[in-house]
């Protein structure tokens, strides 16, 4: 039996590797639910999602059901989907709009808040029963950064913030790109499950050492992937020739960098494209709109960009190259859910925001050319975890060389290293410990 004591769990996490269990037992799994998901802050959902009174989306938050829900007094609000008399999910849907929100069992009713409205037959009620104990039962805690909605479920813990200030200027590069300061993730989700633990892609999102290797399917003669983004002829160098022309290195993408701030956060540098060629009819419109928004320079400073991939630990990540935001949700220890929002940047032209709506059909829906390859790879990380060739997992690709980073007060290294996944068990054994 497996209790979770801080001494048990830190057997399991050593300096540059980790105990296969943490990906493949259900005991831990359960645990991560309890410990992570019921405490630590969580993607719940973006207002764009709810721009009207009564529309609501749900979805869970590790083990318990959750509705992001817009209220009548135009407040965005995170209620536990599960009614207040004998349990049932009062809301079903994975979407949609209501007045009301209506158990479907003996048709209790509660407003868009939570609070009971109506009781069937309330003359048969107990004498004690008092509506006001049985609304729908609020996240304890909801904090909300341009536009994105995140809850604890727990009443204490890390402020919000804490757990947001350092990522700010990661979710500001984003959304300053649109010329009305606002995104919106409204435009349909790509949803995948794989047969895999959830920490396979929260660490894939910051790992850049696999690129070459695992998307080599994706470079043409030269080395050179296919556009990603509107404007652009082509996408990242991320293979080359050696001068000879005998081999093939990944020379080209070894000067991108990752970063790590704390409590499993952290994001890759920008991949190096072409900036100043980038252009089409679409692209230059959208500069155009940016432009008259902010400003000439500013444009030009916005549309330089710092990072890649970011992710806030554990269950968001935002990619800036053919932008979109990710939510993993993981359903058992060898099951994930992930759903991609594609992003549309208000007060850009249609055509730019369904180019990148389209060009994430190619990257990141369940039949596409990048998201399949590392989709693969966790599938396969999971079978290969079942043999007892060995109890551990590396990480400890250049374990040593973190350095400081003054400019992000954050630590730095090569992206081609694993310091962001060793940063990613560090807050997992803190949140795991913590909760002990
Ligand atoms: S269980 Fe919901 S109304 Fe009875
Ligand atoms: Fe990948």
């Amino acid at each position: 039996m497996f209790d979770g004591t801080p001494d048990e769990l830190s057997k399991l996490i050593e300096p540059g590797r980790v105990h296969r269990r943490v990906y493949t037992d259900q005991d831990i799994f359960e645990l991560e639910m309890e410990r992570i998901y019921g405490r630590a802050w969580m993607f719940a959902g973006h207002v764009s999602q709810i721009p009207e009174p009564g529309d609501y989306v749900t979805t869970d938050i590790g083990r318990q059901p959750i509705i992001f829900i817009r209220h009548k007094d135009g407040t965005a609000q995170v209620l536990l989907n599960r009614c207040a008399h004998r349990g049932p999910k009062v809301c079903n849907e994975p979407c949609g709009n209501a007045k009301a929100l209506t158990c479907l069992y003996h048709g209790w009713t509660y407003d868009t808040d939570g609070t009971l409205l109506d009781v069937s037959m309330p003359e048969g009620s107990a004498a004690h029963f008092d509506k006001k104990d049985f609304g729908l039962a609020k996240a304890p805690r909801i904090g909300e950064y341009r536009g994105f909605v995140f809850v604890s479920l727990a009443e204490t813990g890390i402020g919000f913030d804490e757990f947001i200030g350092p990522m700010k200027a990661n979710i500001d590069d984003l959304v300053d790109r649109a010329p009305d300061g606002e995104i919106s993730l409204d435009a349909g989700i790509h949803r995948y499950y794989f047969r895999g633990n959830w920490k396979l892609q929260v660490e894939n999102v910051l790992d850049s050492y696999h690129v070459p290797f695992s998307h080599a399917s994706t470079v043409n003669k030269k080395g050179e992937q296919f556009s990603r983004r509107e404007g652009d002829k082509e996408g990242a160098k991320v293979i080359e020739e050696t001068k000879d022309k005998k081999e093939k290195t990944a020379d080209a993408w070894k000067g991108r960098r990752s970063y790590v701030v704390g409590l499993g956060h952290g994001w890759t540098s920008n991949t190096e494209l072409k900036e100043k060629e980038r252009s089409s009819a679409a692209y230059d419109a959208y500069k155009d709109a940016l432009a008259a928004k902010v400003g000439k320079e500013r444009m030009e400073e916005i549309l330089t960009p710092e990072f890649h991939n970011s992710l806030l630990y554990p269950n968001c990540s935002i990619m800036g190259l053919n932008m979109h935001v990710r939510v993993i949700r993981p359903v058992s220890a060898d099951i994930t859910e992930v759903t991609v929002y594609p992003v549309k940047l208000k007060g850009a032209p249609d055509e730019m925001n369904s180019a990148n709506i389209r060009l994430l059909n190619v990257t990141h829906s369940a039949t596409s050319f990048v998201q399949t390859d590392d989709l693969e790879s966790f599938r396969r990380t999971q079978v290969g975890l079942q043999s007892l060739q060995s109890d551990w997992i590396d990480f400890s690709r250049g374990m040593g060389e973190e350095i400081p980073d003054e400019h992000y007060n954050a630590t730095s290294e090569s992206a081609m290293h694993e310091m962001a996944i060793r940063a990613q068990y560090q807050a997992w054994l803190q949140y795991m410990c913590e909760a002990a």
